[in-house]
């Protein structure tokens, strides 16, 4: 009863911020429907990827859950188990497992590495309890962990519902990696963990008058750059990105406490790619998702030319180039 899974962060293009306080908070059901690129680093070592093995067995005493080498206790250990207590109930076993992952990007910093680890992990125990779930489903238990993790079971581009119970609120595929001709480049600001994590954000976005509209917004935009990714309308899903975030930034900058990802250099990005857009024509884009780091989205064919320029800027720690990501996979490479 030991697999493993390999699985991929993924950028929103509509955000997911706040939970829908109907039904239970611990079920991360958002107030939105949200849209995302699961995404893949192509220009180093660094995949945003997740690496997990999990194994399940009688003779196990304790439930060991190790990232990158730290043993995991406390709150990071009981999101594991919101994920796999109902996976276990379902199978109707009780054995203890034992976890090990490892994330090729930084942790909490704000490009989504528990996207990425709760998918992994919810792949490689449903292939280790031996259930068979659909890609929809597995995404509902992903999501228990982390809501953006329901996004990260599928590669290409992601519509997540959000739906009105458990089995309701899930990701399905837009399409496929291939389908739809963008890359981003992601301006690293600060690798460091973020100050307020995404789990309390949600909690505050109710506390902001621009909440109700930001919500009707989000699930019309949401509608919309699914017909425009599907168009290929790459301009038309630049727009629509931008817009959507800096809808999520004035409901974190309004909260009670406000909430301020950005660093000064997060403006900085953003005024040059406002720059690149009007005085050099060029077709990019911003969108920033909890922390100062920012996603500067563009075709293929100016990658580099807007790489080489968003490098200058002072307090630019380095880039990361990343295209869209196939789909999660399982795979024989234990690693333990
Ligand atoms: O999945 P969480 O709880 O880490 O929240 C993710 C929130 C954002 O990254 C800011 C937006 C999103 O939809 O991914």
């Amino acid at each position: 009863m030991k697999s493993s899974a390999i699985a991929h962060s993924n950028i929103a293009l509509i955000k997911y911020w706040g939970n829908w306080d109907k039904v239970s908070p611990k079920l991360n059901i958002p107030l939105n429907d949200s849209v995302s690129m699961t995404k893949y680093g192509f220009s180093e070592s660094i995949h945003l990827q997740t690496h997990t093995t999990i194994e399940f067995s009688e003779d196990f005493k304790e439930n060991e859950a190790i990232l990158n080498n730290n043993p995991l206790k406390g709150r990071d250990m009981e999101r594991i188990l919101k994920i796999i207590n109902p996976l276990r109930n379902l199978k109707k076993i009780d054995y203890k497992f034992k976890m090990m992952s490892f994330n090729d990007f930084p942790t909490q910093a704000g490009l989504a590495s528990s996207a990425a680890g709760f998918a992994a992990l919810t792949i490689a125990a449903a292939k280790a309890l031996s259930l068979d779930l659909t890609q929809e489903e597995l995404s509902t238990y992903a999501r228990l962990g982390s809501g953006s993790a329901a996004r990260s079971i599928h590669g290409g581009f992601v519509y997540w519902y959000q739906g009105i119970s458990h089995e309701t609120s899930y990701a399905e595929k837009i399409c496929g990696s291939y389908d739809f001709d963008i890359n981003a480049i992601i301006a690293i600001i600060d690798e460091g963990k973020k100050d307020v994590t995404s789990d309390l954000g949600h909690e505050l976005a109710k506390t902001s008058i621009f909440n109700p509209i930001r919500i009707k917004k989000s699930h019309e935009q949401a509608v919309e750059i699914k017909a425009a990714i599907l168009n290929d309308d790459f301009k038309k899903v630049g727009m629509i990105a931008e817009k959507n975030c800096m809808f999520m930034h004035s409901v974190m900058m309004t909260s009670e406490p406000a909430l301020f990802y950005w660093s000064p250099i997060t403006l900085k990005v953003i005024k040059k790619v406002l720059y690149l857009r009007k005085s050099e024509n060029l077709d990019c884009f911003f969108t920033i998702d909890a922390g100062p780091n920012v996603h500067c989205l563009c075709r293929p064919e100016i990658i580099e030319y807007v790489q080489n320029i968003l490098e200058n800027i002072e307090g630019i720690e380095k880039t990361i180039l990343v295209r869209p990501a196939n789909d999660s996979y399982t795979t024989n490479e234990h690693l333990f």
